[in-house]
């Protein structure tokens, strides 16, 4: 009794205390006059924001504010200096993506805030409303009273208006390799969904949820919360408040002490993000997260290339060859790396990441003294690093450098220069890094400021050097790609490798339905599809991919790449009947049409290839068997086209038959709706080619 007392107690006071209070709520509208937003300070001078879509509150009275290290808190005793609003419209180029314009719209209000108290410390509010969703964030101007914030918290809120479904993992301060939960808002439990015993690193404090987190209400509105332009500062975690249906603002911390970020005047947070749609797909349409980051910064771009690459990667996660020389399985031998050049000639692949090349990798997991380990320049004996290049280079296939760095950040950081240099001087585009294990020093987080800050220098450090990155282990992508077109794309997802691993730790048959949805809003996901050999035998005679071979295909129109794996092995593609779709499918798009998909469900994707007037067609369904039917609309109209199409056969099914597949093609239009029988963790992709 006592209990419920108290909670009826913290309701009411809780609402109390952000009930609005003199002056008047400011209020903007979206552009499109469906979104709008009230900003008011109430009664202890915090601010306090709501979030409407038509009469429909999205977020509810939600507050704003921040805990400091030896300094009062920064979120009462506030008043309005001034408010400002302005609009923007323009539309820009993207150099490479999902699709070539993207307009950026959006009505802007800018409120300056002052304490009351001594101090009058100051910053302002700046919300931005597009037509599908909202963005805000702090900035604060260099002031007298202080230089710098020690934030011990951030306390930025949404509120929901409703026990809404959520599609969330655990909020990890050092890994996105997470199955997504799909549950209600009130039964999140982050805490028991560690998810596998192979996570090398990870650290789940608190209950709470990483972002990009998908909601839908039960009117069936659909919300993304994430993040944008993340610099200098660090990952923002959602904690999870049960009793009042809230999420706030947990960032990632260091393990020195209760500090989560540290920055100095003048200084503004990342944008915090909510995404709303009313078709699930419209999320992944959004270019919301983008727009919210500065146009580039490098200036001429004509060396980043979006491409499909294979890789001397498959074959040590199956276990056939090893990383490390010692042993005798080594995988990157100089032959080894020719005979995969010769595939990617023949196939049309760009490019070869080749891992294991360099020394160190007898030492490279399960030691805590790592440091120094590794180098970036010193291949192993037998793998002649010039002529693999060379070989390479005369074959018109690119070699991509890996450097994993087992997460000795400090050696890495110290070699950085060098190790770029000798990708430069031998003509070697683009660098996969990685991060595997605990962060040394052991006091940092993957997501914490550290951190940002260090995968930002690599990333600045490549760009210097004209080299594209791909992370692995990484920091989540915000949208920063915009401005650092360089960063091509990253993991940050559980990826294709744990299939490899184990089968129950293996990904689940509608993992990519659900990553489509979550992970993929915040940008492009190295996920390395095309694994087509699906039994993984003889190597790992107990694990599989627990998906059809045209589920496999599908996602390379799904799950979007700008370097977009072949991740088998070259003997498992020789003479393969999905080839012919392998060798074409594009890598960089003029446009995206998300035809139709529910998250954990299944999502059908259509998009352009970049210059030309070929479509690609992809499906990724979960276990259930299903008849789907997708108008073709997206076609330009009066126009006819040929469909090669990649379809679950009628017996297939991702555990008895995974290979049954057909190819079948014939004429269509955009007048036409294709229907497609869907195996359980079934398929399907398609080319379309004007005629
Ligand atoms: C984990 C990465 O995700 C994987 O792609 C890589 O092969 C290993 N680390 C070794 O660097
Ligand atoms: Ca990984």
């Amino acid at each position: 009794m006592l209990r419920s007392l108290l909670w009826v107690w913290l309701a009411v006071s809780l609402l109390a205390s952000c009930a609005p209070t003199t002056p008047e709520p400011m209020v903007l509208t979206a552009p499109a006059g469906n979104l709008s937003v009230r900003l008011w300070l109430n009664q202890q001078g915090q601010p306090c924001y709501q979030l409407m879509l038509g009469t429909t509150t999205v977020v509810d009275t939600s507050a704003l504010g921040f805990s400091l290290q030896a300094a009062s808190p920064l979120y009462s005793n506030l008043k309005v200096v001034d408010s400002q609003f302005s609009s923007f419209d323009e539309t820009w180029e993207m150099p490479w993506g999902e699709q070539r314009q993207v307009r950026n719209h959006y009505n802007e209000m800018r409120v300056r805030l002052v304490e009351t108290k001594d101090e009058q410390r100051t910053f302002s509010l700046v919300f931005r409303l597009f037509d599908d969703g909202l963005a805000f964030r702090y900035e604060f101007p260099r002031q007298t009273a202080i230089d710098s914030l020690v934030i011990l918290d951030e306390l930025t809120s949404f509120r929901l208006a409703g026990d809404h479904l959520c599609w969330w993992q655990p909020g990890d301060w050092d890994i996105y390799e997470h199955i997504y939960n799909e549950t209600r808002f009130t039964e999140i439990d982050a805490l028991s969904k560690r998810n596998h015993p192979n996570l090398a690193q990870t650290y789940i404090p608190e209950n709470a949820v990483n972002t990009p987190v998908t909601l839908r209400t039960d009117d069936s509105i659909y919300l993304s919360i994430h993040e944008a332009a993340l610099y200098d500062y660090s990952d923002m975690t959602l904690k999870v408040d049960k009793q009042n249906l809230t999420f706030t603002s947990e960032l990632v911390g260091r393990g020195t002490d209760n500090v989560k970020a540290v920055v100095a005047l003048p200084f503004n947070t990342p944008w915090r993000t909510v995404q709303i749609a009313k078709r699930a797909g419209d999320l992944i349409e959004s270019k919301l997260i983008l727009n919210l980051n500065d146009p580039p910064k490098i200036e001429d771009l004509s060396w980043i290339k979006p491409m499909k690459y294979a890789g001397i990667w498959w074959e040590m996660h199956l276990g056939k060859s090893a990383w490390a020389m010692e042993g005798g399985k080594h995988g990157a031998t100089t032959a080894n790396a020719k005979r995969y050049v010769d595939f990617c000639a023949d196939n049309n692949i760009q490019a070869l990441l080749i891992e294991g090349w360099n020394t160190g990798w007898e030492r490279w997991i399960g030691f805590d003294d790592r440091e120094g380990v590794f180098d970036f320049i010193t291949p192993y004996p037998d793998y002649k690093l010039e002529e693999v290049v060379a070989y390479a280079r005369q074959k018109g296939v690119s070699i991509i450098m890996h450097h994993e760095t087992s997460s000795t950040v400090r050696t890495y950081s110290q070699q950085l220069d060098t190790a770029f240099q000798l990708c430069a001087s031998l003509g070697i585009p683009a660098v996969k890094t990685g991060y595997v294990g605990k962060i040394i020093p052991n006091t940092e987080y993957h997501h914490g400021q550290w951190m940002v800050r260090h995968y930002q220098q690599v990333v600045e450090k490549a760009a210097e050097h004209r080299i594209m990155v791909n992370t692995h282990e990484p920091i989540k992508d915000t949208g920063i790609r915009r401005t650092w077109p360089n960063f091509m794309t990253r993991e940050g997802v559980r990826g294709q490798e744990f299939n490899a691993w184990s089968y129950e730790g293996g990904n689940p048959v509608d993992h990519l339905t659900k990553v489509a949805f979550t992970r993929m809003l915040a940008g492009p996901v190295d996920y390395t599809p095309g694994i087509v050999h699906l039994s993984l035998k003889p190597y790992k005679p107990n694990n599989r991919i627990k998906h059809t071979i045209a589920h496999e295909l599908g996602a390379y129109v799904v799950i979007y790449s700008p370097m977009q794996m072949l991740a088998d092995l070259p003997e498992h593609y020789d003479q393969h009947p999905v080839m012919p779709f392998l060798k074409e499918v594009a890598v960089d798009w003029e446009q995206t049409r998300v035809i139709a998909g529910e998250p954990g469900d299944f999502v059908a994707i259509a998009r352009q290839q970049r210059g030309s007037n070929r479509w690609f067609l992809g499906v990724v369904a979960d276990e259930n068997q299903r008849s789907l039917r997708l108008p073709l609309d997206f076609l330009p109209p009066n126009q006819k086209f040929s469909l090669e199409l990649y379809a679950d056969a009628p017996d297939a099914h991702w555990d008895h038959k995974p290979d049954a597949m057909v190819v079948s093609r014939k004429v269509v239009s955009a007048n036409d709706i294709l229907s497609l029988g869907i195996a359980p963790g079934g398929g399907a992709a398609a080319i379309l080619r004007p005629l």
